[in-house]
């Protein structure tokens, strides 16, 4: 695809990171008429047909700037049902600051090092809608205890929550992992959660199901306590690479073999404030083992 300049072409990216929909340059509006013939006409560098908003990118020439800020008016003006935005440089650099990319540089984290985004924002916050109104639906007339296993769940647990109709209450799970020979010692219980679970419903929140193991682990600590029920919901499933049979009675993506980041969910504590789940390259893990990626 040819763009007229190179702000376009990042602008593109951007979009495609986000998997939001565009065509580049899809019309042009007559907006002068000279003796009834078209005199000018203004076309709109993208179109995002899922938000029906057209989107001109300004460059940093203020000279070039003007003129475009008179054409944006008088298209307003002439169609006042086309939504069109005119970004200037900075609103752009701010888009991506919003988006995770700038808060990258802050952290001294390479942008290199995050590949491809496999779940956008949007994407994300429709999945844990719907998650939110399966869980209200089923447990309808009862309450939940909701048990997030520390800490990649932050992000989703807030925002499941947020969804859940029915009265819960809500409290944490941590778990140390240690790299030991002996499958009995690799993994133990480092903050248990405060609430007496006997009797009440559990809905166990994880970020990840990966080999099962630790969802084995922590469901048959649980069940000890003789909860009324307990369910899982995981917002990422990994099945690819599952060891033992885990029940997964919610789950919101499956995702392919690759270590991922973002949303919460980190590599060695960094990563989790990126607004999406993206991939982390190989590159990044490859010389020194994920301590959490496998057991
Ligand atoms: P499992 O015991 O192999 O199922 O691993 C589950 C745990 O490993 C999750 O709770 C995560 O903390 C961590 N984990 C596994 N895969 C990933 C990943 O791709 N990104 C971040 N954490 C992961």
């Amino acid at each position: 695809m040819e763009f007229a300049h190179q702000s376009e072409q990042e602008f593109a990216r951007f979009l495609d990171y986000y998997r939001i929909r565009w065509t580049y340059e899809p019309v042009s509006f007559p907006i002068a008429w000279d003796s009834g013939r078209i005199a000018e006409m203004f076309t709109p560098d993208f179109y995002l047909s899922e938000h029906d908003q057209y989107v001109e990118l300004t460059t940093m020439k203020q000279s070039l700037v003007t003129p475009k800020n008179r054409k944006v008016r008088l298209l307003r003006e002439l169609y006042p049902d086309v939504n069109v935005r005119l970004l200037y440089r900075k609103d752009y650099h701010q888009l991506l600051g919003q988006a995770g990319y700038g808060a990258l540089g802050v952290q001294h984290l390479s942008k290199e090092d995050v590949g491809e985004i496999l779940i956008s924002p949007v994407e994300l916050e429709t999945r844990v809608r719907a998650l939110g109104k399966r869980i209200s639906r089923d447990y309808r007339g009862r309450s939940i205890v909701l048990v997030g296993v520390l800490k990649g769940i932050t992000f989703f647990m807030a925002d499941l929550a947020r969804n859940i109709k029915v009265p819960f209450v809500i409290d944490y799970l941590d778990l140390k992992r240690f790299a030991s020979s002996q499958p009995s010692e690799r993994v133990r219980v480092a903050r248990d959660i405060d609430y007496p679970i006997e009797g009440h419903h559990v809905l166990l929140v994880e970020d990840i199901v990966n080999t099962g193991l630790t969802l084995d682990y922590m469901l048959s600590g649980l069940k000890q306590r003789s909860p009324a029920s307990i369910e899982v919901v995981t917002l990422l499933d990994r099945p690819m690479r599952r060891l033992v049979p885990v029940p997964l009675r919610y789950a919101g993506f499956q995702i392919p073999n690759e270590y991922v980041v973002g949303y919460g969910l980190d590599y060695r504590e960094l990563y989790r404030h990126l607004p999406f789940i993206a991939v982390l390259k190989p590159r990044v893990y490859e010389l020194v083992p994920p301590a959490k990626a496998s057991l």
